[in-house]
């Protein structure tokens, strides 16, 4: 009898701690609408890894694949996968410049979010991020800075030679929807 008692109080325990769980881990808060400290947090660690990945790949092809000015540059390789990626809806992102000199007219802050965050990166932060509503959903926006990696960079973008090391030169801008 006690061990069934204790049994029953056990499940109910876990029951009870397993909802609060589901609770606390839910996109927003039904309340507010507004979405909770952990949905955040998993947004902005996809950011993370987005952003470690499309680097990693972009300075891979710069150093295996462009050898002079006539190779099809990691930039442009990255802006054609950017926009396979927003178009198949998986999320928001962009190759623009910090410099103030563009190789595109293109691939400039547009927006306000991306604006300010551009003046940030100059000041030497090194992650934006606001949380925003976009189609009646919380999502994201995040900055990250490019500073001149390696010195391939410089042989299409003569004018990186003279930023200061470890200056973001360029930023990957994200839109995520927090789920
Ligand atoms: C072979 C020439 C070449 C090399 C090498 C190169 N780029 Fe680019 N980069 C370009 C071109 C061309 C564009 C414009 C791409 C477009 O709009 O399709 C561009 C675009 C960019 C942009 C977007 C802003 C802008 O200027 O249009 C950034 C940021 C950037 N490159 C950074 C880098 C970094 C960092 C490196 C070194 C890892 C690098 N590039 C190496 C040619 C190059």
């Amino acid at each position: 009898m006690y061990r069934a008692t204790s049994l029953l109080v056990s499940g109910v325990v876990l029951a009870g701690l397993s909802a609060g769980f589901l609770l606390a881990d839910e996109a927003s808060s039904e309340k507010t609408g507004k979405p909770s400290k952990a949905a955040i947090e998993r947004t902005r660690k996809t950011v993370r890894m987005l952003d470690d990945v499309y680097k990693t790949a972009v300075v891979l092809i710069t150093d295996k694949y462009v050898h002079d000015e006539n190779d099809f540059p990691a930039g442009s390789a990255a802006i054609a996968l950017f926009g396979e990626v927003e178009k198949k809806g998986w999320h928001g992102v962009r190759l623009i410049d910090v410099s103030g000199q563009p190789y595109d007219p293109e691939n400039v802050a547009k927006d306000d979010f991306e604006k300010d965050a551009v003046r940030q990166l100059r000041d030497g932060k090194d992650y934006v991020e606001k949380v925003v509503e976009k189609d009646g959903k919380p999502a994201l926006r995040a900055m990250t800075p490019i500073p001149v990696v390696m010195q391939k960079c410089v042989m299409c973008h003569p004018h990186y030679a003279d930023a200061k090391k470890g200056a973001a030169v360029g930023a990957i801008s994200y839109t995520l929807t927090i789920e």
